[in-house]
């Protein structure tokens, strides 16, 4: 278990996060891309903070994932993990650094982990990744695995809808699950797929299963941060339980200076020098 540097604090690791299982206790999860805010989420002991390749769509307004590169997802992530003291942090390896190539994969990872110091990299697919995942996890690098629905397929799929509604395309997804849990992934993050198939999946892994739009029988859930928080206002899937409106206050926040510049409120006396 790695120290870190104040109040005696540890970081969770996956040895914590397997044990969390193990006892029944469930596993906190959001995303974060910029040190200001996870520092936040860090502050309120959240279990594991994910730099998600959604930075593209919540940080630079991208329609999908998939235009991000790995130079922006290591900027990203080095930011929070400098803003960290004791959440776990995974990174995305984003569209196009491992798919059909694992040495490209592992060369990905390994910039990931040398230039950010992040404590894992999460990987989208199933048995077609299982190479890639192989070759990573050689190198002494925790993965997470990413099925039911993985946003860099949108071209594939075509829509966002609910995946592994059909029985065949849930037993794929079962066979997938135990695959990259035989290979050795620390975790596994099931999107938007029926509650009761990521329950099986969940009951029948030994490793930790957390779960976005995939019910309560689950070992964790996942969010990603400013659609809880209410900051990007667009997005309202039925899975979402929004815990603030925080995009709202800060408009009205924005609104009150702009009103306070313009009748010379702002600044008084005692603001200035
Ligand atoms: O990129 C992301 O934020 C994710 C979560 C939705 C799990 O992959």
């Amino acid at each position: 278990m790695s120290t870190v540097k104040n109040d005696n604090i540890r970081r969770v690791t996956v040895h914590v996060l397997q044990s969390m299982k193990n006892r029944g206790e469930k596993i906190s999860m959001l995303t974060a891309y910029d040190y200001s805010m996870a520092k936040l989420v860090d502050s309120a002991n959240i279990d594991i903070i994910l730099v998600g390749d959604s930075a593209a769509n919540v940080m630079a307004g991208y329609e999908t994932t998939l235009p991000i590169t790995l130079d922006a997802m290591i900027y990203h992530a080095a930011s929070v993990v400098r803003a960290t003291d004791r959440a776990l942090v995974v990174v995305d390896l984003p569209f196009g650094t491992y798919q059909g190539n694992s040495k490209e994969a592992l060369h990905s990872s390994i910039r990931i982990m040398k230039e950010t110091e992040a404590n894992a990299v999460k990987i989208e697919g199933g048995k077609e990744i299982l190479e890639s995942v192989n070759r990573i996890l050689s190198a002494g690098i925790p993965v997470m695995g990413h099925l039911g629905l993985t946003p860099q397929s949108i071209n594939k799929f075509g829509t966002y809808v609910v995946r592994a509604t059909s029985e065949e395309e849930a037993n794929k997804l079962i066979e997938d699950a135990h695959a990259l849990e035989d290979a050795g992934c620390f975790a596994l993050i099931l999107e938007k797929i029926p509650a009761t198939l990521a329950a099986r999946v969940a009951s029948e892994l030994s490793i930790p299963v957390i779960g976005i739009g995939a019910g309560g029988g689950v070992d964790g859930q996942v969010l990603v941060l400013h659609d809880m928080l209410g900051i990007t206002q667009e997005f309202s899937p039925r899975f979402l339980r929004r815990y603030h409106s925080i995009g709202n206050e800060i408009t009205n926040a924005v609104r009150k200076y702009i009103v306070d510049v313009k009748s010379q409120d702002f600044p008084n006396e005692k603001e200035q020098y």
